[in-house]
């Protein structure tokens, strides 16, 4: 059973497989947080919080003359404002009388088969069944601001959401100044904060850092979930590793600014808070409103390989959806680095006919296609081919494609225009500008205000018209800058701070009803590379190209940190030319799919500049994905970084959910002479069986693979990859296979 109600002690335990999260309400109408862990059978635990008189913190009404009791040192389901508790605040409210106080008490909760809906936003899906709801009223008595907490235990998988329905029941405006979705306590220990961040080129680099006495924000204010820091964060015990220790996961579906606050306290618990927006967002709650806060998906696991493979099983399976979800990804080539704007028929179809030669699936026409588009100055919001580029047509071109055998996909930035456009000239009340501002340009182009359902239902026909008119099986959707100047000219000035949470509403709305209306389309998420790689876009795009960055060597840590979180199945991943773009630096062609194939594999080069032995070479590495593909992309994925550590290598391995099969990849960042070699152990094999090691011409068991481990032969010249192919020949039963 998956959530369990104690009614003696007004306690309520959410049960997953192998973890209970528990919280009951405390004799001064509060919901306490008590309990996250390891699964236990549900009891009374209120005895682990002593209560006793802590000096300057605030006593609440309730507790009368007690001043052992405060608001300001209990854990708490749901922190609040204004009434003596001094951390991180979930919510912060103005009231019609101006004051900033909402004092949250319990006042019922309900518990249901199923999983709660959250109308406009995505959200996790009930896909095995086993899914309950808890919801859990609290309400501030002055304002009558009442406030759900949602709760959807997903008991097979390990995870339980979070999201909260924020409703005026009153009869007076209230302004959320600060709308958290979730806020989580941590009682007892000593922490460390594992989070993500970096810049364009450089995504989702994992930093682990003590969680220290204050608070550390991890957010973007850039109308964007961002380069520069993920909206997935891990809190894990000091000693966690790999395989051991306490480890927690909040992982916001959300596209947006947001926030994700870590607080260690004076008394030991650490508080972390996830809230959409930034400092400027502002929510007018009229009576009888709601807001609905996005959801956060939180995961517990022992040690941080279970709770990645716990993230990559849930994101795979209950966030992305449709045909391609779970299906085979063709493996395509697209033209941005092959030809970047300087695109001609001509160019494009050579480039697809040496492609298919080659075995690839999927042609995809990047950036420069439309008209006006000669460099990144023109062009955005006149979504039509360009006749200079294109004299005979883009249905002529997608003909010549197809001839090819290949499937054809192309590129579009929906939600931006540049002023020199026939869209801008026609509608410039449609870039988010303030009055009386020159707004800040960003790649030279302005980005529109999808807050205004007539801009939502402008992307959604003119995408309807690309893909009605032409035979396009693939969109990779882009977004190339932050946002800035957000106002619209559509509401009034109190509801500005509005505007950038509706923009991101209207966005779903227009992915959700594009993605809904052509299920066969395979969508790229895309923003200047990894900058809107989060689990809200994965909701509607089930890959999302990784990083603009090709160079393989920096997608070693780009890819290792994304591994933290999101399966392999969601990272667009390609082989580009060497030298690379990015670095300058060069690699074999081996070692650059050996990276890009830890993804959804493609290629982006022009293959015209390759010998004729790489061109053999990509042949192979074609076959070899779609071979290994069904691993790639639902295996048990290990880092193995604790083995190769201070060995200038990455190394991971793919185990599959039945332990028949395996892949060991390892990277070297650096060659030294008369190096010691590199020595790895695998995991998740079963030891009992016999293992081929296809590289390797040898038969060994699971028991000494994982104990003994494996030494590799020696990796010599610049950046060498090894890949090593594992098959079980006889399984634990003695069993030939
Ligand atoms: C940024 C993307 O990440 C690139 O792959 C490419 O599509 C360019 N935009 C095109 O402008």
């Amino acid at each position: 059973m998956g959530i369990i109600d104690s009614r003696a002690d007004h306690g309520i335990t959410l049960q997953t497989k192998d973890s209970s999260y528990h919280m009951a309400v405390d004799g001064y109408g509060y919901l306490r947080h008590l309990y996250y862990g390891k699964r236990l059978e549900p009891e009374d635990l209120f005895y682990l919080y002593r209560n006793y008189d802590r000096g300057f913190s605030g006593n609440p009404r309730p507790a009368g003359n007690d001043r052992t009791y405060s608001l300001d040192a209990v854990c708490q389901e749901f922190s609040t404002s204004g009434v003596g508790d001094y951390r991180i605040p979930a919510l912060r409210v103005m009231n019609a009388d101006g004051s900033r106080i909402a004092d949250l008490r319990y006042v019922s909760h309900e518990i249901r088969d199923g999983k709660y809906a959250l109308p406009g936003l995505p959200a996790v899906r009930d896909t095995d069944g086993d899914t309950q709801t808890l919801e859990v009223v609290l309400r501030d008595e002055p304002s009558k601001l009442t406030v759900r907490l949602l709760y959807g235990v997903f008991e097979k998988k390990n995870m339980i959401t979070r999201a909260v329905i924020y409703e005026n029941t009153g009869d007076k405006p209230i302004v959320l100044e600060k709308a958290g979705s979730c806020c989580l306590e941590l009682p007892f220990g000593n922490w460390d904060l594992l989070h993500f961040h970096g810049r364009h080129n450089r995504e989702r680099a994992p930093e682990r850092v003590p969680v220290l006495h204050g608070i550390q924000t991890i957010g973007s204010g850039r109308g964007m979930s961002s380069h520069q820091h993920n909206p997935f964060v891990i809190l894990c015990d000091r000693l966690a590793t790999e395989d051991h220790g306490d480890c927690y996961g909040l992982m916001y579906l959300y596209s947006g600014s947001f926030r994700a606050e870590i607080e260690g306290e004076p008394y030991g618990s650490v508080r972390a808070v996830m809230s959409p927006g930034d400092e400027s967002f502002r929510w007018t709650l009229q009576p009888g409103a709601q807001f609905a806060a996005p959801e956060v998906l939180m995961s517990r696991a022992d040690g941080l390989t279970k709770l990645s493979q716990q993230y990559h099983k849930a994101v795979r399976e209950n966030i992305c959806r449709g045909e391609y979800s779970l299906a085979h990804r063709p493996v395509l080539i697209n033209s941005w680095e092959a030809a970047y704007f300087d695109i001609s028929a001509e160019r494009i179809l050579k480039l697809a006919g040496q492609a298919a030669s080659l075995g690839i699936e999927l042609f995809v026409l990047d950036d420069g296609w439309f008209r006006g588009r000669k460099d990144d100055n023109a062009g955005l919001g006149d979504w039509e081919y360009d006749p200079e580029k294109l004299p005979e047509g883009l249905d002529h071109l997608i003909a010549g494609i197809r001839e090819t055998g290949m499937l054809f996909g192309i590129w579009v930035e929906p939600e931006m225009v540049n002023e020199d456009s026939d869209l801008y000239r026609a509608h410039p009340d449609w870039a988010l500008a303030a009055p009386g501002r020159k707004p800040a340009r960003g790649r030279n182009q302005l980005v529109l205000d999808l807050s205004r359902v007539d801009v939502q239902d402008y992307i959604i026909q003119f995408m309807t018209n690309l893909l009605t008119k032409y035979d396009i099986s693939y969109i990779k959707w882009d977004f190339n800058r932050s946002v800035a100047d957000v106002y619209s000219h559509l509401l009034p000035a109190e509801q500005q701070g509005e505007v950038a949470h509706r923009g991101i509403l209207g966005l779903y709305r227009v992915l959700e009803t594009l993605t809904a209306r052509f299920p066969k389309v395979l969508f790229e998420g895309c923003a200047g590379g990894g900058g809107r790689f989060d689990a809200g876009m994965m909701y509607y795009t089930p890959q999302i190209w990784g990083s603009d960055d090709t160079d393989p060597i920096e997608r070693l840590t780009i890819q290792k940190g994304t591994s933290f979180g999101y399966p392999l199945s969601m990272v667009g991943a390609h082989v580009s030319i060497a030298p690379n773009h990015q670095t300058g630096r060069t690699t074999p062609i081996s070692t650059r799919a050996a990276v890009a194939m830890t993804g959804a594999f493609g290629y982006e080069l022009d293959l015209s500049l390759i010998t004729a032995e790489e061109q053999a070479e990509i042949r192979r590495q074609v076959q070899e994905y779609r071979e290994d593909e069904q691993l790639i992309q639902r295996g048990l994925y290990y880092r193995l970084g604790e083995d190769t550590e201070g060995m200038d290598a990455f190394s991971w391995l793919l185990v599959s959910e039945e332990q028949d099969q395996a892949l060991l990849t390892v990277v070297a960042t650096a060659t030294h002479g008369n190096a010691p070699l590199i020595h790895v152990r695998f995991k998740g094999l079963d030891p009992a069986a016999l293992y081929e090691l296809r590289e390797d011409d040898l038969v060994r068991s699971g028991a000494a693979l994982m104990n003994a481990g494996y030494t590799l032969p020696q990796l010599t010249g610049d950046y060498p990859a090894f890949r090593l192919h594992l098959k079980r020949v006889q399984n634990g039963a003695g069993k030939e296979e």
